[in-house]
């Protein structure tokens, strides 16, 4: 048998799905990576083809082998990670979803919310799962393919339709799908989203799921984010364990090597999401963040976070230019914010989705305010990277109200952070030092240390810490009375973005 060198990631997030192979030292050894259809039936909607994204991970699982010529026998397991939240029901027997994949993004769910909510409010479950009622999270939208697709609950009652979010998905196809018996599994932190499982137990909280309509046989088992979960039965990988589970800001956390007490990490993607190790213990949140799994290894203790999830970031330089036209490319949008030298008094908040935290309006809509004649192009590009870095600073100071510990500096990863606008500007409007790591990869790579970890292919946690390398700093250079002009407007921008939905 060929020596195992690597270790095999598959990142299934919300606009592509990756695989990417891992050498001991955590370098990028191969990589590929295909997009995704995002289907946008109605205002709000956002749906994905489960049948698509098991076809593009059997794709980039191969893509990925070949382009470094390895195989099978080269590969010493596989660690899944995954955008969250995102909802797929599908028959056991046969493997078909009863409809599309509700992302996360989605708000058609606000009714269903709405009406859970009107017996005891919005914090109705807190206590439990740590989140308060939101369409975010996984559990309404389950009720809502129950409640609106023919048949199915009647097929969910009788056991044979299955959830899960799309870590399961990938797991259940890749051990062996409805012919062989796949493995219908999820890790804390994936359960962690659904508003279904108790923080403290670690197990599924049958009153909240009564209360929302959903057999309890639809749901996965849940193990531990580091652990053999089963091996691939067909296909390239076949008899290679899947060792590892983590969701994709989790597994963030985990590649950047935030595994103390108090460390933190904020990943630019579709949205941004900064999370907070705070060890062994819950922290209820006073301040609108979400109190979550970070992760548990084997039977190791299980270790929380605290959470702040802002829905609209890269996702928003997208729209500008897929919806606007404004740009050909992402990357151009730095391009145009760089022709001038401020936002010109322009401000975008993009509340595409309603504001997640700190706020959870779900009334909330977009808005550019602050026009005048003056404003150009490149304004507009910099009030859209500006956004970012004003709702991460919300979040990093409601992080700071929670947990008593000022931030004193912010590991970023995800793919805005090659913004370098973006990262000096971030730094400036935060006023701390924002430091990227040499590995930018850390979402897979953190799936790939929890699948390692379950096989011996990394010793300890120590071996992540030692991995991990600073690639560049950038320190605040902005003076105080400018940062906190900018806040006053910002916030007064949110202001005129809520009360839009009727
Ligand atoms: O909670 C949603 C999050 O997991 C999605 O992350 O990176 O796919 O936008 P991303």
């Amino acid at each position: 048998m060929a020596d195992k060198t690597y270790v095999l990631a598959i990142d299934q997030g919300t606009t592509s799905t990756r695989a990417m192979i891992f050498d001991h030292a955590g370098q990028v050894v191969s990589s590929d990576q295909v997009e995704h259809e995002q289907i946008f039936p109605r205002a709000g909607w956002v749906e994905h083809d489960g049948l698509e994204i098991w076809g593009n991970t059997r794709k980039v699982i191969g893509g990925a082998l070949s382009k470094a010529n390895l195989n099978s026998g080269n590969i010493a397991a596989v660690g899944i990670t995954n955008q969250r939240e995102t909802a797929l029901v599908w028959d056991r027997h046969t493997g078909q979803p009863v409809y599309n994949a509700i992302v996360w993004q989605d708000v058609r769910t606000q009714k269903i919310v709405d009406k859970l909510a009107a017996d005891g409010g919005e914090e109705r479950y807190k206590d439990v799962c740590g989140l308060p009622l939101a369409t975010y999270f996984s559990g309404p939208k389950i009720t809502w393919i129950l409640d609106n697709v023919e048949g199915a609950r009647e097929k969910a009652e009788a056991g044979d339709l299955i959830f899960g979010n799309t870590d399961t998905w990938v797991l259940w196809n890749l051990t062996g799908g409805a012919e062989n018996d796949g493995e219908h599994v999820t890790d804390v932190t994936n359960a962690s989203r659904t508003m279904l499982m108790d923080l403290s137990t670690l197990t599924w909280d049958e009153s909240i799921a009564a209360d929302m309509g959903i057999p309890m046989s639809m749901l996965p088992t849940i193990k531990s984010s580091s652990e053999i979960y089963g091996e691939c039965k067909p296909g390239v990988l076949k008899g290679v364990p899947v060792a590892g589970i983590l969701g994709d800001q989790q597994a963030a956390t985990f590649g950047q090597a935030c595994l103390e007490k108090g460390m933190a990490k904020n990943t630019y993607g579709t949205g941004n999401f900064m999370l907070l190790n705070t060890g062994t213990e819950q922290v209820p949140s006073e301040n609108g963040l979400l109190t979550t799994i970070c992760y548990k290894l084997g039977e190791e203790p299980v270790v929380y976070a605290l959470e702040g999830s802002i829905a609209v970031t890269g996702s928003l330089v997208q729209w500008v230019r897929d919806n606007l036209g404004m740009i050909s490319s992402a990357p151009e949008i730095e391009e145009l914010a760089k022709k001038v030298d401020d936002n010109g008094g322009a401000y975008f908040v993009p509340a595409f989705s309603g504001l997640f935290a700190p706020h959870w309006r779900p009334d909330a809509r977009g808005a550019l305010v602050g026009l005048t004649r003056y404003v150009n192009k490149g304004h507009i590009a910099r009030a859209v990277l500006e956004s970012t870095a004003f709702q991460t600073r919300e979040v990093s100071d409601a992080m700071d109200a929670d947990s008593g510990v000022p931030l004193t500096e912010l590991k970023v990863d995800g793919g805005m952070v090659v913004n370098e606008t973006l990262m000096q500007f971030q730094a400036d409007i935060l006023g701390v030092d924002v430091v990227r790591p040499k590995v930018a990869e850390t979402t897979a790579l953190g799936a790939a240390y929890a699948a390692g970890l379950a096989v011996g292919y990394w010793a300890n946690t120590d071996d992540i810490t030692k991995n991990w390398g600073e690639d560049k700093r950038w320190s605040p250079s902005m003076e105080d009375g400018e940062r906190e002009r900018l806040m006053r407007n910002w916030k007064k921008a949110v202001t005129k973005t809520l009360d839009w939905v009727d």
